[in-house]
C-alpha cells in the first residue's frame, strides 16, 4: 500500500491514516472516535505517528482498539535503499532501473520478455539494457506499479561487469525472439 493507493481511497471518501508504517482505515470509526471526527478528517491520508503518539498520547486501550482498523503495511516508494539492502534480499527479484528499485518477484512470470532475462539482472543495475531493449510507453507506465524505493546514492557500478551483463542480456533477448517467432 503506497501513497497513491491512500490518495485514491481518500478521494473516494475513506478515512485512512498511517501510524508507524501501518495503514488504518478509520472510515467506520470516525464518528465513534473519542477525540472527534474533525481531527481525523484534518489528517486524512497523512502519516499521523507523531500526533497519535506524542501530541496526543493515546492510552493502551486506544492502541488495542486500533488493531481492529489495520488494513496493511505502508510502502514508502520514495524510501532510500542501499545496494547492501538490495543484495541481502536474495529471495526477492529486485532490479534497479534509473536509480529506482523495482520488485519484480511477482511480475517475472508475466514479463513479456521472459523471466530469464529478469533473473539475469536480479539485484543488478539494468538501466542500460532496459532502455536499449526499447520498452514501450505502456511498459514504462506499468513498471511504476513495481517501484518500491530509490537508491541512496548514485554509486557507479563496475563498468566492465555492466557491459558483460548487457551483452549476455542481448544474447538471451535474441534467443527469446527467435523462439517466439
Ligand atoms: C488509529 C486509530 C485511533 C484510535 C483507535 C483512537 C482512539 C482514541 C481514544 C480511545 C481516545 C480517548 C483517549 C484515550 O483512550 O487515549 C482518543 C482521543 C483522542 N484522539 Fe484518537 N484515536 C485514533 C487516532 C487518532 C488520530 C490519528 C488523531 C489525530 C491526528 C487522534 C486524536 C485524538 C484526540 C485529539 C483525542 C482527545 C484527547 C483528549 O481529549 O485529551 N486520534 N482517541
Ligand atoms: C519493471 C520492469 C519491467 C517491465 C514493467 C517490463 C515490461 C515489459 C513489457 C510490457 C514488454 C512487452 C513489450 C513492450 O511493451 O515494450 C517487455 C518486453 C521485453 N522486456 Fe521488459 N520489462 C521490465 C524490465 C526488463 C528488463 C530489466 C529487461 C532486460 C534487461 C527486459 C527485457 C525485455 C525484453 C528482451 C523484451 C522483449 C522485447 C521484444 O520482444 O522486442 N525487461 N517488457
Amino acid at each position: 500500500m503506497d501513497q497513491n493507493y491512500i490518495d485514491k481511497q481518500v478521494k473516494q471518501g475513506k478515512v485512512l491514516v498511517v501510524i508507524n508504517k501501518l495503514v488504518y482505515d478509520l472510515t467506520d470509526f470516525k464518528t465513534r472516535h473519542p477525540g472527534g471526527f474533525k481531527i481525523l478528517e484534518k489528517y486524512n491520508g497523512y502519516d499521523v505517528t507523531r500526533q497519535f503518539e506524542v501530541v496526543i498520547r493515546h492510552s493502551e486501550k486506544a492502541k488495542e482498539m486500533m488493531k481492529e482498523f489495520f488494513i496493511g503495511s505502508f510502502q514508502d516508494r520514495r524510501q532510500k535503499v542501499s545496494w547492501d539492502h538490495i543484495r541481502s534480499n536474495q529471495e526477492k527479484l529486485y532490479i534497479v532501473i534509473s536509480n529506482n528499485l523495482y520488485d519484480c518477484t511477482e511480475f517475472a512470470d508475466n514479463h513479456p520478455g521472459g523471466k530469464e532475462i529478469l533473473q539475469l539482472y536480479k539485484n543488478q543495475n539494468a538501466t542500460e539494457a532496459f532502455k536499449r531493449l526499447g520498452h514501450s510507453q505502456e511498459a514504462r507506465e506499468k513498471m511504476d506499479l513495481y517501484k518500491i524505493g530509490e537508491l541512496e546514492h548514485k554509486k557507479a557500478e563496475g563498468n566492465s561487469q555492466r557491459w558483460l551483463l548487457f551483452f549476455i542480456g542481448l544474447v538471451i533477448a535474441y534467443i527469446y525472439k527467435s523462439i517466439a517467432y
